[in-house]
């Protein structure tokens, strides 16, 4: 099984995450700077619930990779990104379908690796 592991991190961590995904072998990603935030909508203190959301800058990494290599990917990113305060990222995983490399139409794990 294919799976996607999405996270959003603090764009100020990119590079040690990056550097210690490459200790671990990760070939492929797509990285996009992007803006979000998560439960407290930006603020770092207390905020009114009629207070508009505050997008912050965040950088997205996505990576597809075979499942067994799902939590050593995850437990790196988290080890990496991590800091002691609010807002330090959220990482998804998904199910992915298939895939295919373009040049060879080669498909699912073999299109990865
Ligand atoms: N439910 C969500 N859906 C989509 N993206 C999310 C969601 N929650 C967080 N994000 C993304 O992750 C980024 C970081 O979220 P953040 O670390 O603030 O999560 P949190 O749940 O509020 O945790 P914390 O309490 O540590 O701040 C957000 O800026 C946003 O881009
Ligand atoms: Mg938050």
């Amino acid at each position: 099984m294919l799976k996607k592991i999405e996270c959003i991190i603090q764009p100020f961590k990119l590079e040690d995450v990056k550097e210690a995904l490459r200790k671990i072998a990760v070939d492929g990603m797509t990285v996009t700077e992007v803006k979000g935030c998560g439960k407290q909508r930006g603020y770092t203190q207390k905020y009114s619930p009629e207070a508009p959301i505050r997008l912050l800058p965040k950088v997205k990494m996505e990576i597809v990779t075979d499942e067994e290599k799902v939590e050593e990917i995850v437990q790196t990113i988290q080890s990496l990104a991590r800091t002691n305060q609010i807002g330090a990222g959220k990482i998804f995983i998904i199910p992915v379908e298939d895939v295919m490399r373009v040049r060879t139409k080669e498909r699912g794990r073999i299109a990865i690796d």
